[in-house]
C-alpha cells in the first residue's frame, strides 16, 4: 500500500517536473504522449503482443540495466524499484552488476549491444568513463538513459539519444546544512563560536560525494558560521568504511567532533556505531546527517540517533528513468544543455521522516 502511494506520488512529482522545470525543454519530439506500453514479454501475454501495440517500437521492448555494482544499499533500492515498474510495463529486462569494475561493465554494455536490446539504462561505474560510454551506445543507436552518476552537459552533446536522470546533488548538500542549522545550537554544540566537524565522502570521482561535500558546509558558511574541518576522510559509500572513520575520528577528535557529515546514510549508519561505542549521544552532544532517507536511516532519525537525512528518491528517479526512456524510444531527441532531468530531494527530520518509511 504505501509502495503503491509512494510510487503515485512519485508520478505525480515527475509530471509536476517535467512540465515546471522543462527538463526536457530540447526535445524535438513530442514529450507529453509517451507509448502507452512496450510489452513483448513472453511471461505477460504470450508472444506477438508487440504487434498488436500500436505505439510499440520496432524490434520490441527488451531493456539492458547496468548497475555499478549490487552491493550498494541505495542502488538496490533503485534497481529493484526499476525491475519492477520495468516488469509491469511489460518489457523484458536483464539487470546486470558491474561489480564496481569500469571494464566489465563495458563488456556488460558490449553484450547487450550485441543482443540488440532496444534501450540501455546505466548506472556508470566511473563518471570518467562517461565519453567511452556515450561513443559505446552512440555507434550502435541504442536509446540510452544514464542514471545516479552524471556525467557533464559537454559530454551528453555528442548523443541526441541519450538523457540523463538524476538529482541535483548541490541540493542534498545544501540540505544537509540547513539540518545543522535547525538544530537547538545550530551545530555550535561547545559554544565555541564555531562549528567543527568531520565531512565522511562517498567516491569522490562522483559528483554526489563532491557537491554534497562543498555545499552542506557552504549553507553552514551562508548563514555566516565560522566552520572548522576536522578531517574529510573518503568511506566510498560504504557502511563499514563510516562506521571505521568516524572510529578513528572519535578517538582523535573526541569531544571537538560537534557535527558528523556523512555523503550518504550507509555510512551514517556506520558512524552512529561508532559514536554510540565512543558512549556519545546524537542529538546531545554530536550531530550526524546523511543523504538516502534508507529505511534504516529513516527509523534512526525517528528514534533520535540520527539528526537527520536527504530523500534520495530512489522510486521517483527509476521512475523518470523509464518514462525517459519511454520517450527515447518514442523517437524523442535531445538537444545540448537540456540532457539532465532532475527528480527534487527532500529534507527529512523526525517529524517527517514516517512519511518515506518504504
Ligand atoms: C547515493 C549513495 C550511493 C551512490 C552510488 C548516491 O547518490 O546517495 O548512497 O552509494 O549514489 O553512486
Amino acid at each position: 500500500m504505501k509502495k503503491t502511494l509512494a510510487l503515485a506520488l512519485a508520478v505525480v512529482m515527475s509530471l509536476g517536473l517535467l512540465a515546471g522545470c522543462g527538463g526536457n525543454g530540447g526535445n524535438s519530439g513530442n514529450t507529453s504522449n509517451p507509448p502507452a506500453n512496450n510489452s513483448t514479454s513472453q511471461d505477460q501475454s504470450g508472444s506477438g503482443v508487440a504487434s498488436s501495440i500500436p505505439d510499440a517500437p520496432e524490434g520490441g521492448g527488451t531493456v539492458g540495466v547496468c548497475i555499478y555494482k549490487f552491493d550498494d544499499a541505495f542502488m538496490t533500492t533503485y534497481r529493484n524499484s526499476l525491475q519492477e515498474i520495468l516488469k509491469g510495463k511489460g518489457y523484458k529486462v536483464t539487470v546486470v552488476d558491474g561489480n564496481n569494475d569500469q571494464a566489465k561493465q563495458n563488456e556488460q554494455i558490449n553484450t547487450f549491444i550485441t543482443q540488440k536490446v532496444d534501450a540501455l539504462i546505466i548506472n556508470p561505474v566511473m563518471t570518467s568513463a562517461a565519453d567511452q560510454i556515450i561513443g559505446t551506445v552512440k555507434e550502435a543507436g541504442i536509446p540510452t538513459v544514464l542514471i545516479n552518476r552524471e556525467p557533464t552537459a559537454e559530454q551528453m552533446a555528442a548523443y541526441d539519444k541519450l538523457v540523463y536522470v538524476g538529482c541535483d546533488a548541490a541540493q542534498s548538500g545544501t540540505f544537509q546544512g540547513e539540518l545543522i542549522l535547525e538544530t537547538a545550537n545550530q551545530g555550535d554544540i561547545n559554544g565555541d563560536g564555531k562549528i567543527s566537524y568531520i565531512m565522511i565522502q562517498g567516491d569522490p570521482e562522483n559528483i554526489d560525494a563532491q557537491l554534497r561535500t562543498e555545499y552542506s558546509v557552504q549553507a553552514l558558511k551562508d548563514a555566516g558560521k565560522e566552520v572548522e574541518q576536522l578531517n574529510l576522510t573518503r568511506g566510498d559509500w560504504d557502511r563499514n568504511r563510516g562506521q571505521e572513520i568516524a572510529a578513528n575520528d572519535l578517538a582523535q577528535f573526541g569531544d571537538k567532533i560537534e557535527v558528523i557529515f556523512c555523503n550518504n546514510d550507509d555510512m551514517a549508519i556506520g558512524a552512529l556505531q561508532s559514536i554510540q561505542q565512543a558512549g556519545r549521544k546524537v542529538n546531545e552532544d554530536i550531530y550526524l546527517v546523511g543523504v538516502d532517507a534508507l529505511d534504516a536511516a529513516l527509523n534512526e532519525v525517528m528514534n533520535g540517533n540520527m539528526t537527520g537525512t536527504v530523500l534520495n528518491d530512489a522510486v521517483g528517479q527509476a521512475t523518470e528513468a523509464v518514462n525517459q526512456m519511454e520517450l527515447l524510444l518514442s523517437g524523442t531527441t535531445y538537444s545540448s544543455g537540456n540532457q539532465s532531468v532532475y527528480v527534487p530531494y527532500v529534507k527529512v527530520t523526525p517529524d517527517n521522516a514516517k512519511d518515506f518509511v518504504k
